[in-house]
């Protein structure tokens, strides 16, 4: 009895020892994306960017010794699927991190999984106050929609649009706390909001709110929002001869936007968080080597996001010389001054980073930059 029963122990110790040298092999980091369904395109590109730097990070001989293993799950964009995929993720391949979301509302589901297992999240684009709020495990390399909404508010200010009307997403946690921000600012400013108007995620006719913002006079409509709804209300809206200039935040960047949207999308405005057309050496190289892996394609600002997420993690990976989830943690603490992409990323108390905001507009159905706002 005892023999064959050492030798199973035996067997069975030396497949565990198996494992245990094969996970030490590489780093696993982990990612959540919407690769496919309604906000594909935030998925595709924040994925595209990642894998990138991925592979950048490896050709020039990974971290501690190692390389890097990127490990993705599709969401599907769909409400209720992220925190599945996070805890796939901590359990099945042991990542040492989270990259990801872009949506708030993703975000939000992965990041208390995170919090609880005090393994690093870090989003690349999420821009709701709360997901960092969730816990001292969750950080994020984008600006937060207090200053994203100010940004707007103060642009609408300027442009001497006296009366703005809102139309938000009562289901993104993005839109409702984006157009919060703006409200707060712009009205502080002395402009007034003659219509709020409320619709949801997926939404397809949006021709009873858009009638009342017409009845109301509005000088022009912000809507915070996504790119589907965005380009399928701009299109109603035109159709309704309401021509007023509509504009959003990051959430319109899409190159669906101008396919869905056609000439109605000219025009618009919204804000981002970067444009591939700055002349700083890190973008136009960043530009170049994304066109050179990803067929032509311009990166946009959830691409170079995803980019400058991965290399804040490996910076900090490098700095905690460890894969320890509570050393790592201090070290993405600890972020100062990176330089990305995006700008320098440096992680405040809250676990939040500050950078520009760019502006842009749609012009022949092509996104055209306005302007960079500083912080
Ligand atoms: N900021 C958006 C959110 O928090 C996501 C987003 C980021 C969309 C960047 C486009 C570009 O939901």
């Amino acid at each position: 009895m005892t023999a064959p029963r050492l030798r199973i122990l035996t067997a069975f110790a030396l497949l565990l020892a198996g494992t245990a040298a094969h996970a030490q092999d590489t780093i696993k980091v982990g990612e959540i994306a919407s690769l496919t369904g309604k906000e594909a395109t935030f998925g595709q590109s924040s994925h595209k960017g990642t894998l990138l730097a991925i592979e950048h990070l490896n050709a020039a001989g990974g971290v501690l010794g190692k390389r890097f293993e990127l490990v993705t799950e599709d969401n599907q964009s769909k409400a209720g699927e992220s925190a599945t995929a996070a805890r796939k993720l901590l359990s099945r391949d042991k990542a040492v991190a989270l990259l990801g979301e872009v949506a708030s509302s993703r975000s939000l589901e992965i990041a208390p999984v995170a919090q609880a297992a005090k393994i690093p999240m870090v989003s690349p684009a999420s821009t709701n106050p709360k997901v960092t709020e969730t816990g001292n495990y969750i950080f994020r390399v984008c600006f937060i929609d207090p200053f994203q909404g100010t940004v707007m508010a103060k642009f609408a200010l300027k442009r001497g649009w006296k009366k703005v009307a809102t139309l938000t997403s009562v289901s993104s946690a993005y839109s409702v706390g984006l157009g919060k921000f703006f409200k707060e600012t712009y009205t502080a400013g002395g402009g007034t909001i003659p219509a709020e108007q409320k619709y949801a995620e997926g939404d397809k006719d949006f021709h009873a709110q858009l009638t009342a913002i017409k009845s109301a006079g509005a000088d022009a409509v912000f809507v915070p929002g996504y790119y589907n709804e965005a380009a399928l209300i701009s299109k109603q809206a035109r159709e309704l001869g309401l021509t007023v200039p509509l504009f959003g935040g990051d959430g319109w960047e899409s190159s669906s936007l101008l396919d869905i949207g056609g000439a109605a999308v000219d025009g618009i405005f919204f804000s981002t968080h970067y444009s591939p057309d700055d002349a700083a050496p890190v973008v136009q190289n960043f530009v170049k080597a994304y066109k050179a892996r990803w067929g032509g394609e311009t990166p946009d600002a959830m691409a170079a996001l995803g980019y400058d997420s991965a290399l804040v993690l490996a910076d900090a990976l490098k700095r905690a010389g460890t894969t320890d989830a509570a050393k790592l943690r201090d070290a993405l603490a600890a972020t100062k001054d990176f330089p990305g992409v995006t700008g320098k990323t440096s992680i405040d108390a809250q676990r939040n980073a500050t950078k520009a905001a760019a502006i842009f507009t749609v012009k022949n159905s092509k996104f055209v930059f306005v302007e960079s706002i500083a912080p």
